[in-house]
């Protein structure tokens, strides 16, 4: 059984048959899937997944880029929504320093904040960090965030970073970005990390893995991510499958 533990099926990109699509993943073998929030609006499509398909679990955070709509309001809703039975995580909160959306301040007081909402609520985080490793692991460590755990999700440091993460107690991403021929680092982090530290996702619909590059990904692509990481690990697929598996319930804290 497959875990894609981030993806954003409230994306208009599946609006033609998102319906369709969510009823051919349990029969594939895509047994769990964690809706991301993006924005405030997400968080809201993510709850109404949930309730919908038993698989689909929420999480509920705002991304960098969006942290501009964000206030006092915006959060209590956030809180509110964290205590939801099938809100399972923090996310996907973090720093963008590569689209660079929203100053740089302002993006780190609003991680702050829904990093301190994780504590509060008992909940692990999904963390989105690009173009800003260092500030995103320093600002982890003063919230005291190893006290959460969660993912690192579409990790792309290096793999000394990811092993500090790991030693931090949190679980690295893995996606799409692996099967791709030049993903060189990528295929560096998943040698490094322990098996037992690694979960797969999609970030769907993009970053779809090799060979469908550059199409609308979705979590049944998930297998050539499997397949992948057993290949760097030299492992059978179906060991694989079963660890990542159960590394993804145990970082959300599900029961199979
Ligand atoms: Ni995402």
């Amino acid at each position: 059984m497959i875990f894609d533990t981030h993806a954003h099926y409230d994306d208009e990109a599946f609006d033609p048959d998102r319906e369709e699509l969510l009823l051919e993943m349990e029969p594939a073998g895509i047994a769990g899937i964690v809706n991301m929030g993006a924005s405030l609006r997400g968080v809201e499509e993510s709850q109404k997944l949930a309730e919908r398909y038993p698989f689909i679990y929420a999480a509920a955070g705002v991304h960098p880029d969006e942290v501009g709509s964000l206030d006092e309001a915006g959060m209590s809703r956030l809180y509110e929504l964290c205590c939801r039975p099938k809100t399972v995580a923090v996310g996907e909160i973090g720093l963008d320093y590569y689209w660079d959306k929203e100053s740089h301040e302002l993006q780190k007081y609003w991680f702050a904040r829904q990093l301190q909402m994780a504590i509060d609520t008992g909940l692990p985080v999904n963390i989105h960090s690009r173009d800003a490793a260092q500030d995103t692991f320093d600002i982890m460590k003063a919230e005291h965030a190893g006290t959460t755990g969660g993912i690192i999700h579409c990790f792309s440091s290096s793999a000394q970073m990811a092993l500090e993460y790991v030693k931090l107690g949190y679980y690295i991403g893995v996606g799409g970005v692996v099967t791709f021929k030049n993903a060189r680092v990528m295929k560096e982090v998943v040698a490094a990390v322990p098996m037992e530290k690694l979960v797969t996702e999609t970030d769907c619909p993009y970053l779809a893995p090799a060979p469908n590059r550059g199409k609308r990904n979705s979590s049944l692509y998930l297998p050539l991510v499997t397949e992948a990481i057993a290949g760097i690990k030299g492992m059978e697929v179906c060991q694989a499958e079963e660890i990542l598996y159960r590394n993804a319930l145990q970082v959300y804290h599900l029961t199979p």
